[in-house]
Formats: C-alpha cells, sequence, structure tokens
C-alpha cells in the first residue's frame, strides 16, 4: 500500500466534513476522497442491513480509489458495521471516543445519537463493559440531523428543539455530554448557548488525533506536499458543495456518482 495513497471517508451527509476537516488540519500531507451517501441521507432511521448495505458498497468505491486507509466518519454505521478482518485498515469513529472513556471516573455520561446509533446500544455496552464506574444516559435525537443538512441552526425553533432534547430529566447532571453523530459538532456553539452548563466531549479532535496515532503505527503516513482532495455524493446537492468548500477553505467541485450495484 503506497503512503501517498489516499485516506477514505464516509458519512450519509455533511457530517463527516467534521472529522474530514479535522484530518486535512492534524495530517496536511494527505489526501483525501469524501463520499456522501446524500441518496440515501439520513441513516438515522434506516434498518442496520440498509446501513451496513450502503456502507459496504461505499468501502469497495472508495477500495477501487485505491484508499490506503477508510474512515467511517457515521455513528450510525459505525455501530452495526462488523469490522473483521476482512476490513483492515478500516477505522470507525466510536473506539477512539470508548477509549478515551477509559480514564474517568464516577461519572455521569450523557450520549446523543441518532435513532440507529442509540438503538444498537453500542457506545452503552462498550462503556459500560470498559468501565463499571460511568453511568451512562443516551437519548436519540432524530430531528437534529435534517436540521443541521438544511443549514437551519441559527432559529429560535432550532435552538428550542436543542433545548427540549438537552434538559429533559433524563439528562439531569449529567457531567460530560458525547455529541455520537458526526453531524453534531456542527451545531456545537448552539448547544453550548442553550445549555452552557454542559461541557461537550470534543470528539472530532479524539477521533482524528486516534486515526493520525494509528497510520503513523502503521507507517502509512504521506510525505506528499501537494495532497488532493475529492469530493463525491450519490446525489449532487449546490448545499453540499458549498458547506464543503467553506470547511476546506477553497473551491470543492462536488462530483455526482452512482455506485450502488
Ligand atoms: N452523521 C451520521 C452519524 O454520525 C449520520 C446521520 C444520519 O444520516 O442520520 O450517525
Amino acid at each position: 500500500m503506497k503512503n501517498n495513497n489516499p485516506i477514505g471517508i464516509f458519512d450519509s451527509g455533511i457530517g463527516g466534513l467534521t472529522i474530514a476537516r479535522a484530518i486535512k488540519r492534524k495530517l496536511p500531507n494527505e489526501s483525501l476522497i469524501y463520499f456522501g451517501d446524500t441518496q440515501h441521507l439520513p441513516y438515522g432511521d434506516k434498518s442496520s442491513k440498509s446501513i451496513v448495505f450502503f456502507s459496504e458498497q461505499i468501502i469497495n468505491f472508495l477500495r477501487t480509489k485505491k484508499c490506503k486507509a477508510i474512515i467511517v466518519a457515521c455513528n450510525s454505521a459505525s455501530s452495526y458495521l462488523p469490522i473483521s478482518g476482512d476490513y483492515q485498515n478500516i477505522f470507525n469513529v466510536i473506539d477512539p471516543v470508548i477509549k478515551y472513556l477509559k480514564k474517568f471516573k464516577k461519572l455521569k455520561i450523557g450520549i446523543i445519537g441518532t435513532k440507529a446509533t442509540i438503538s444498537s446500544k453500542v457506545y452503552f455496552d462498550k462503556i459500560k463493559s470498559l468501565n463499571r464506574e460511568l453511568s451512562v444516559e443516551q437519548m436519540s435525537t432524530p430531528l437534529l440531523v435534517p436540521m443541521i443538512e438544511e443549514g437551519f441552526v441559527n432559529e429560535i425553533i432550532s435552538k428550542t428543539i436543542i433545548k427540549n432534547y438537552l434538559t429533559r430529566k433524563q439528562f439531569e447532571k449529567i457531567d460530560k455530554l458525547i455529541l455520537a453523530c458526526t453531524h453534531y459538532p456542527l451545531i456545537e456553539k448552539q448547544i453550548a448557548e442553550v445549555c452552557p452548563e454542559i461541557e461537550i466531549i470534543n470528539t472530532v479532535d479524539i477521533i482524528s488525533e486516534f486515526i493520525k496515532k494509528s497510520l503513523k503505527s502503521l507507517d502509512l503516513l504521506s510525505l506528499n506536499s501537494s495532497p488532493k482532495y475529492d469530493f463525491y455524493a450519490s446525489n449532487y446537492t449546490n448545499s453540499f458543495e458549498k458547506t464543503a468548500s467553506l470547511f476546506f477553505k477553497e473551491e470543492i467541485k462536488l462530483k455526482e456518482i452512482k455506485i450502488w450495484s
């Protein structure tokens, strides 16, 4: 596997761009190929079978692009994809966060995510088996992804929705909040504004740091001084192209591609 080969990153939509941008900042020599499955967005209300089917097809597509590593930048897909021997150099976004929690004692952790992620109970089970001293409250917040994809985040009604979720009884006195959906860091500012008492764990930083260390230990880091960024979507949208350009601070040309067999 050539070190200068790209890293593949995928999500249902723009959420994974939060991870892609962090990877670009931490690993500026890496070429990236991003795939947003806008045709099937949101993943959060799909069955596990559909999520795994879409994800496997995207992984195959990224492999045809000779990606040296693939980041499943989607919690819903990370919750269900069986990462086994066949899936070498594939990183999910859940395990780095679980590992980070190892050092804490006697905390109440709140988790918000899509219906798919929350009903998989993957965070709950992994945290419990890692550290019995942590108590976990999880909640699905399905209105947030459509809101974020629409760029509808600074309105009174969107802040009311965020507040309604986070001030529910079950989340009373949580010590830390995990944003278990890669879309949610896009509204971190709004969450902090409406619930200033909640401490949000910086999952994007934890995940990108973990990937940097892992690629280093696999001896897969690139030294390429002119990396390339390619963006694909299963359904072209102007807003996706705009957001990607804003995120990457350069003009991005989004290519629509049909990869389903
Ligand atoms: N950003 C993804 C996640 O982390 C997918 C959200 C969705 O499409 O529902 O779960």
